[in-house]
């Protein structure tokens, strides 16, 4: 099989990732926090190291501010839920995922929030003055995608964070596709929650994510339960990461985690985001010799992450993804990648498109192998 899913899950995980894990489980996998024998320190230990590689890795304040969460979209809801109050207005982008626009519709039909939804270019990038144009005196937050987990376009979210600091605005980062893919500086970017998953471009496993929260930030928290210290405590301690992080937490995948991020540091996340480019615009020289192949998202490989869509006007996405799968045994997403707004701008609702995303382990045999077979499909 040729696996070109990456944007949804990164496969493989690199062996590495495998073997940490199969340790960790056979012989340090206890309660972290509760306890107190050598088995719950070591997982307690793995968990402080984790949070310490997450802080230096995209250069954030304290190590104690990384929450770990299910997934991107659990820390998502742990931040539009713990930080927004009734009569904030709340910007977002035509480029968000169902984990960013769902949450912030819900509370804008319920009343509790209003939005403004920041429309794209046509190449698929957000101009950090329409963002700028649409803050008002009861706006909160901003909350943006980094890249469209759909065109694979990197958004300037330098600029907007440097906008909304300016403006005293919170700034949230919805770092799904670039955590691991491209280089993430929350201070410098100005960023005061950063949320984003283990198992994509980290190369951890599903289940995983987090939610770093700056020091600009008070919010709620959104999961309450026990923690592990601190019994008698009627309510949630404020203590961060408890504050976030009641039950217990999956030590096991966070593992995992910290050896995907050992993997992305020893090859460096420019070198994968530059061999995942590469392959997407080697593919996008093969469909320009193909007829009737249409390629959606600005050109500009340097503001890019490894994702590339098209549509073909012979057969729409889904089926089209069937017959790669079916006949071909190439595994890539159509459809509506979960992200609507986009779809709806670029006039490609409802059957969307073909979404391509190679990996770090992808080749360009494996594009090769894809550019033949889109012109076998093409040429029946
Ligand atoms: N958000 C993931 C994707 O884009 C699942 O496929």
């Amino acid at each position: 099989m040729i696996y070109l899913d990456n944007a949804a899950t990164s496969f493989p995980k690199p062996e590495s990732v495998y073997v940490a894990m199969d340790r960790f489980a056979r012989h340090s996998l206890a309660n972290p926090g509760r306890s107190g024998h050598r088995m719950a320190l070591e997982s307690e230990h793995a968990l402080s190291d984790a949070r310490h590689r997450l802080n230096r890795f995209f250069n954030g304040r304290n190590p104690e501010r990384w929450a770990f969460t299910l997934n991107c979209t659990d820390a998502l809801n742990m931040a539009f839920k713990g930080v927004l109050n009734d009569g904030d207005h709340v910007i977002t982008t035509d480029l968000e995922h169902n984990s960013v626009s769902r949450p912030l519709v819900a509370l804008a039909e319920a009343g509790r929030i209003t939005l403004t939804r920041v429309p794209a270019d046509s190449g698929g990038t957000i101009d950090p003055e329409a963002v700028r144009a649409a803050i008002g005196p009861k706006t909160r937050l901003v909350a943006m995608t980094h890249a469209s987990n759909v065109l694979g376009t990197v958004q300037p979210i330098t600029d907007v964070g440097r906008i909304c600091r300016e403006r005293d605005v919170l700034f949230l980062v919805d770092a799904a596709q670039t955590a691991g893919a491209i280089a993430v500086d929350v201070q410098a970017a100005h960023i005061d929650l950063l949320a984003f998953p283990g198992h994509k471009s980290l190369l951890g496993p599903t289940g995983t994510g987090a939610l770093y929260v700056g020091p600009r930030v008070t919010l709620r928290p959104w999961r309450e339960g026990g923690t592990g210290g601190d019994s008698l405590t009627p309510t949630q301690p404020t203590d961060f990461p408890h504050y976030l992080e009641g039950g217990t937490p999956n030590v096991l995948g966070v593992v995992g985690l910290v050896a995907g991020l050992d993997f992305v540091e020893a090859r460096g996340v420019e070198s994968i985001r530059r061999h995942e480019t590469e392959l997407c615009e080697r593919l996008r020289g093969a469909l320009a010799e193909l007829p009737g192949f249409e390629v959606f998202g600005h050109a500009n490989e340097a503001q890019r992450v490894g994702a590339l869509s098209f549509r073909c006007e012979l057969l729409p996405a889904p089926e089209f993804a069937g017959v790669l799968d079916q006949s071909f045994n190439i595994a890539v997403r159509p459809g509506l990648h979960c992200s609507p707004y986009v779809h709806k701008a670029l006039g490609t609702a409802p059957d969307g498109l073909v979404r391509v995303s190679p990996g770090p382990f992808s080749t360009a045999a494996d594009i090769d192998v894809l550019a033949d077979a889109l012109k076998q499909i093409t040429s029946v």
